[in-house]
């Protein structure tokens, strides 16, 4: 009945772990998310306030595919303020989520057969979105030694005559690592130097927690890769749909192309809301809850180190924490169902995110009550103790 392509999509295990969840919370329990993948604060008012606004004024039609003028011009100028890079508004593409980018550039990219090569373990949607377009997602495997990130070295061996490009994301998600500048340049390089595509996936590149950040965009050390951004995750916008791509200008027809056939245009009131997401009074919102975000990566950190938990890499952004259970002596998948089941306490399995080393990982989210980080790590305590692995 259902294409083949499905038997290659794997359910996030992490679903089962919600509704584990959802049904303990139904009973009564109160359950600790270390599990969800997006901030728990609600949108800056600034931003809502522009969305009521944007509804009054009934902007509620189509806008042009690759997003409104004003839109893209001010992200743009956001590169020159914050990054020091000139972008021409002309290179920003707005889309309906930083999803809708990823759709956009495996589409724009890859002919069937053609290998995207990504990280392992990586943000899981990522080959999916090759998949979809009949390309080949081709695993580089990172580990806790290489910091979570993939070395130029291993970029170069493992590009292959059906290559067409590579996908990295800085901060990684699951694991919150950054790639350090002059990697980043050399990284590039390869790709270039092998004629392929080098995209940068800087989602959570809002989210650094080392003051000053290396760099504040990739387009900073080489201005002509793609790269792709949301306003789900700094900006709080996960529920709008929205995020934006800078391409070379070279492909922005073909972009154009793509994006009025596929969405026609990404949603018109969270285009209009988003505007005031640069705002001053939104900004220091989002500066607040970034700081917040470094002190439960701080917290969570040391109650997990403290339990005798490892993080091999105490990341430098997202809000993300690694953590190897090994020593627990249980594969990750059975260390996170006993710990929903037994206490309560929700993270997800490495399984979700790749192969490589899957079983030895779980990743904690921090985007939770700070009460709530406390009471995690006391529950998980307990089980330690109680298992007799702590
Ligand atoms: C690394 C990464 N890229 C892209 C996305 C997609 O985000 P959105 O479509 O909400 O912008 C996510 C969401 O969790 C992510 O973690």
């Amino acid at each position: 009945m259902t294409a083949e392509r499905l038997n290659e999509i794997a359910p996030f295990r992490v679903m089962q772990l919600m509704e584990r969840a959802r049904s303990f919370e139904l009973d009564g329990y109160r359950v600790v998310h270390f599990e969800v993948g997006e901030p728990d604060f609600p949108t800056a008012a600034p931003i809502v306030a522009a969305g009521h606004q944007a509804l009054a004024e009934g902007r509620t039609k189509y806008t042009l595919a690759l997003g409104i003028p004003e839109l893209r011009a001010r992200i743009a100028a956001y590169y020159g303020e914050a990054a020091g890079v000139l972008i021409a508004p002309e290179r920003v593409v707005i889309t309906s989520g930083a999803s809708g980018g990823l759709l956009l550039l495996t589409a724009l990219l890859l002919n069937p057969g053609e290998e995207l090569l990504m990280p392992d373990p990586g943000y899981p949607c990522n080959e999916v979105f090759v998949g979809i377009v009949n390309g080949i997602p081709g695993r580089l495997n990172v580990d806790a030694e290489q910091g979570f990130q993939v070395t130029p070295d291993v970029l170069d061996r493992r590009w292959g005559p059906a290559t067409r490009g590579v996908l990295l994301g800085s901060p990684a998600n699951p694991t919150g690592s950054v790639i350090g500048k002059v990697a980043l340049a050399e990284l590039i390089e390869v790709a270039h130097r092998r004629g392929g595509a080098f995209l940068l996936d800087e989602i959570y590149q809002g989210l650094i927690y080392h003051d000053p950040p290396e760099y504040r965009s990739g387009l900073a050390v080489d201005p002509d890769i793609f790269v792709l951004n949301s306003f789900s995750k700094y900006f709080g916008m996960t529920g709008w749909r929205l995020g934006w791509m800078v391409i070379p200008e070279a492909v922005s027809d073909d972009v154009a192309r793509l994006a009025q056939n596929l969405f026609i245009s990404p949603s018109s009131i969270a285009q209009y809301a988003a505007l005031a997401a640069f705002e001053p009074a939104a900004m220091e919102i989002h500066e607040e809850r970034r700081q917040h975000f470094a002190r439960r990566r701080d917290l969570l950190a040391q109650g997990l180190s403290a339990l005798g938990l490892k993080i091999p890499v105490i990341p430098e952004g997202a809000f993300y924490l690694y953590v190897d259970i090994s020593h627990t002596g249980m594969a990750s998948e059975q260390f996170c169902s006993r710990l929903i089941d037994e206490y309560q306490v929700a993270v997800t399995p490495g399984i979700d995110f790749g192969h490589y080393q899957a079983d030895r990982y779980v990743r904690f989210a921090y985007t939770t009550a700070d009460e709530d980080i406390s009471l995690g790590i006391e529950r998980i305590g307990q089980a330690l103790g109680d298992w007799g692995v702590g």
